[in-house]
């Protein structure tokens, strides 16, 4: 069999296009943050695809889908996945790609006949984007035991809902206890969102892990006066603080150099009136680092600065952790693997290292995982631009198909 020419492409594509039109926005985007009605839509969706495939479907109690293809034994299956939920502002390949690529695979397979030895999943988990609730990569962290069941229930979005809330109105808070299904190894596909692959002109990335991720939300309350009246020597200003904080966090980030990034992406200011000083301030600090020591080190110097401009100012501030996850390394069984199926099918490749998230870190703590990475035009990502070219696409299922089938048959 050449596995390549199973691929279905068209098919592949239409169901991109079809996920996509769930949450379209403007500019061929999509908006589908975890547990709204539109991520329902999209969840009914691909259930639907995966029930059609004839697969085994498991929804356990924090929202992950699971879709089983039996194996001639049974155990542990060899599993593929990613999300499907989306940033507010999205792409429509973020994710989507890598569980419609999954259930490409086993409809290959179907076409081909191939019964593999062990059992296949195709798996979405729940919150990977952590653009509503914190912390990210919810569904996966929980499956892997990093959080409990009620910690995930248990958070909220900016309106005050609770995610559990929100999982029983949508009508996915599943009867299997999370982590049930444990599998022999986990690899995921997925657009690389940044531009390493395009400007080496590389097809496949082989992807030898995920960088450490620091998620801090930061509160300010300062005194409300008259943007004219009141001398900059009496001011308790929260925006001054907000403001100078995330100048410090690109300042810091420019100068500490190498793999070392930082974003400040909230920043809202109240009463956000021209000529009121701002009484409160929340902003949000996402620092990034292949090397754990250096985060650590970032975080240490933007925790001090905020601090230190908040008590010079004569303002409180409060800081509350969103999201922290050290480095991962995936697994050098996997990561060769990844590289020479891409080789044998003819494909260039490279190694990088993730810097997105990704729901494989989380299931690297239960078995040997690992990811493939195709190229994302202009490195755009969490952008309604986002574009792989199609060639791209069906090369990436091409060698996630050979990686699972002879993970499958091992
Ligand atoms: C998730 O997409 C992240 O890396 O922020
Ligand atoms: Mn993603
Ligand atoms: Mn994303």
């Amino acid at each position: 069999m050449t596995v390549k020419s199973c691929i279905d492409a068209a098919m592949l594509h239409a169901r991109l296009a079809a996920l996509a039109r769930i949450g379209a926005i403007e500019g061929g985007g999509c908006a589908r943050l975890a547990l709204t009605d539109e991520d329902k839509a999209g969840r009914d969706l691909v259930v639907g695809w995966m029930r059609e495939l004839g697969l085994e479907v498991t929804i356990d109690s924090i929202g992950n889908v699971f879709g089983l293809r039996r194996g001639k034994e049974a155990g542990p299956p060899v599993m593929t996945g990613s999300h499907i939920d989306t940033v507010r502002t999205g792409g429509r390949y973020d994710g989507n790609y890598g569980v419609l690529a999954g259930l490409e695979v086993c409809r290959a397979l179907d076409a081909g006949g191939i019964v593999t030895r062990h059992p296949l999943c195709v798996a979405f988990f729940t919150n990977e984007e952590g653009a509503r609730f914190q912390p990210d990569m919810m569904g996966s962290l929980v499956h892997a035991g990093g959080l409990t069941l009620q910690e995930g229930w248990a958070a909220t979005d900016t309106a005050g809902v609770r995610l559990g809330d929100e999982l029983v109105r949508i009508g996915y808070r599943g009867p299997a206890a999370p982590g049930t299904i444990r599998p022999r190894a986990y690899v995921e596909l997925h657009i690389e969102q940044g531009p390493v692959l395009e400007e080496a002109g590389v097809t496949i990335g082989v992807v030898t892990g995920v960088q450490g991720i620091s998620w801090h939300e930061f509160v300010v309350t300062g005194v409300s006066a008259h943007a004219g009246t009141t001398p900059m020597r009496l001011r308790h200003d929260a925006g001054y603080v907000a403001a100078a904080s995330a100048a410090f966090v690109r300042q810091l980030v420019d100068e500490m150099g190498g793999a070392q990034v930082g974003t400040v992406g909230v920043c809202e200011l109240r009463p956000n009136l021209i000529n009121v000083i701002a009484n409160h301030a929340r902003f949000s600090v996402d620092l990034r680092n292949t090397d754990e020591q250096l985060l650590q080190a970032a975080e240490r110097r933007v925790f001090a600065f905020i601090e230190e401009t908040a008590a010079a100012e004569g303002v409180a501030v409060s800081r509350r952790r969103l999201a922290r996850f050290e480095p991962v390394e995936f697994d050098p069984a996997i990561i060769d693997r990844v590289g020479r199926i891409a080789q044998a099918q003819g494909r260039s490749t490279m190694r990088l290292p993730s810097g997105a998230g990704h729901d494989a870190q989380m299931m690297a703590r239960l078995c040997p995982a690992g990811m493939i990475f195709v190229p994302s035009a202009k490195g755009l990502s969490h952008n309604v631009a986002e574009y792989t070219a199609p060639a791209d696409l069906e090369a990436g299922a091409a060698v996630l198909l050979d990686v699972l089938l002879e993970l499958a048959e091992e």
